[in-house]
């Protein structure tokens, strides 16, 4: 089967160039890639998708997220995940292994692929844990899991907090080929936080988390990186100093790369004052200083990629006493947009802003996509920039709804996604 994409504009990340072309694929792949008024022959063609007025993208690749399979089903499931993902121009996502049982052994990992692989959404990449059970006592086997699948490892939200430990897992990960995902938390600093510790958690008398609780473990981590000589990933960057700290390891020359997500350079602690716990999140949403300093991180390149951390819960762990509640929010079906604002105000190009979405998190990973290239798999999305809509709660493909951005005016949409050639989402015109 032949399918061509014409009259779009495509946003190619490497290149840095958004140019009108039209897009034949077979066999799911991009067989050719014609110039504006190239006229490829179309005798072949069986399906032909219209895009003009769109922007082609390669399929959006997220590096953080939460599908809560197995064991907190009622949450999210695979399928669910990956089929919101696919609605918010996803073609990849890679999920956390804060499941129950954790990620952290071959039958977990076959049972995350195989589900991912019967949802035919997004593609599903599992990432495992970096300790078993996640208890930071002793490392998992990196060469078997990623044998079985794995492509990054982590601890998720229960860091490890023996640096020696830390150490091992950065060099043993490298040596199994596997990139460390660190959430950076001193837990014992942060015990008994449930938002930014600032004057805000002060006046609203909420316990608060300090954005040294982050830093501390930034430095951790940039240090093992020096040390060893290994990379190392920082999920979720919430503070300045971090973006600061991540600056300097980069200017030095050292294997780190780094992630934010949307809420952390659209929200702020202010936010809380309602104690609404849909804006509750680990970490927090800081000042309005960490934002602009985040800002300006994406600008300059600092920070590497924008993730999503994608946390479904369920309304019975959200609507309740602020402090009883889970930490989290969804964000596979904001995130496009919410980036988009940040292109709009001048913070990013337009294919910068897709490479950070898309063939960053790709490369960290070393998983396909990223990249919209003849010969390589049809992982893309169609957008419209131009869509203006109000971010509801019927818009929600996740199982759960726990999103700070319901009633948000929102601009640019995904219309169609393909992975492999295949469309595993099209908007309802
Ligand atoms: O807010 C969060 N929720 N932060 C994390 O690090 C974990 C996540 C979850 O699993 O719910």
């Amino acid at each position: 089967m032949t399918t061509l994409i014409k009259g779009g504009e495509v946003v190619n990340p490497h290149s840095g160039t958004v140019e009108e072309e039209d897009l034949l694929i077979e066999n799911g792949k991009v067989s050719s890639i014609l110039p504006k008024g190239v006229q490829g022959s179309t005798s072949a063609v069986s399906t032909t998708i219209d895009a003009s007025g769109k922007v082609i993208v390669p399929g959006l690749v997220d590096m953080h997220v939460h599908l809560r399979e197995p064991g907190f089903e009622y949450k999210e499931t695979i399928a669910t995940g990956a089929t919101a993902a696919a609605a918010g121009g996803y073609s990849a996502i890679a999920c956390m292994p804060n499941t129950a049982p954790p990620n952290d052994c071959r039958a977990v990992m076959e049972f995350i692929i195989e589900q991912g692989r019967k949802a035919g959404a997004a593609a599903v990449y599992p990432i495992s844990t970096i300790s078993k059970g996640q208890k930071g006592e002793s490392l998992v086997d990196f060469c078997e899991l990623a044998a079985a699948g794995a492509v990054g490892v982590s601890d998720d939200g229960s860091p490890v907090i023996n640096s020696e430990l830390m150490r091992r897992a950065l060099e043993y990960a490298h040596y199994c080929g596997l990139t460390v995902i660190s959430h950076c938390e001193d837990l014992n600093l942060s015990k008994g936080g449930v938002m930014h510790e600032g004057e805000i958690s002060t006046r609203i008398g909420l316990p608060g988390i300090s954005g040294a609780s982050e830093d501390i473990f930034v430095y951790r981590e940039i240090s093992l990186a020096r040390l060893t000589g290994c990379p190392v990933h920082i999920a979720h960057v919430s503070t300045g100093v971090s973006v600061e700290l991540i600056r300097r390891a980069k200017e030095e020359g050292l294997p780190v790369t780094a992630e934010t997500t949307p809420h952390y350079f659209t929200l702020d602690h202010e936010s809380l004052v309602g104690y609404d716990t849909r804006y509750k999140v680990n970490p927090p949403l800081r000042t309005p200083k960490d934002v602009s300093e985040i800002k300006g991180g994406l600008a300059d390149g600092v920070i590497d990629v924008i993730a999503t951390d994608h946390a479904p819960h369920h309304s019975l762990e959200k609507d309740v006493e602020f402090d009883k509640a889970a930490f989290g929010m969804i964000g596979l079906q904001t995130a496009l947009p919410l980036t988009l604002e940040l292109v709009r105000d001048g913070i990013m190009t337009l294919p910068d802003a897709i490479s950070k979405l898309s063939s960053k998190g790709a490369a960290i990973l070393g998983i396909p996509g990223g990249e919209i290239r003849e010969g390589e798999n049809a992982d893309l999305a169609i957008i419209d920039m131009g869509c203006e809509y109000r971010f509801e709660e019927k818009d929600i493909l996740s199982k759960a709804t726990n999103s700070p951005f319901l009633g948000r005016m929102l601009k640019g949409r995904c219309d169609l996604t393909m992975v492999g050639g295949k469309i595993v989402y099209q908007r309802d015109s």
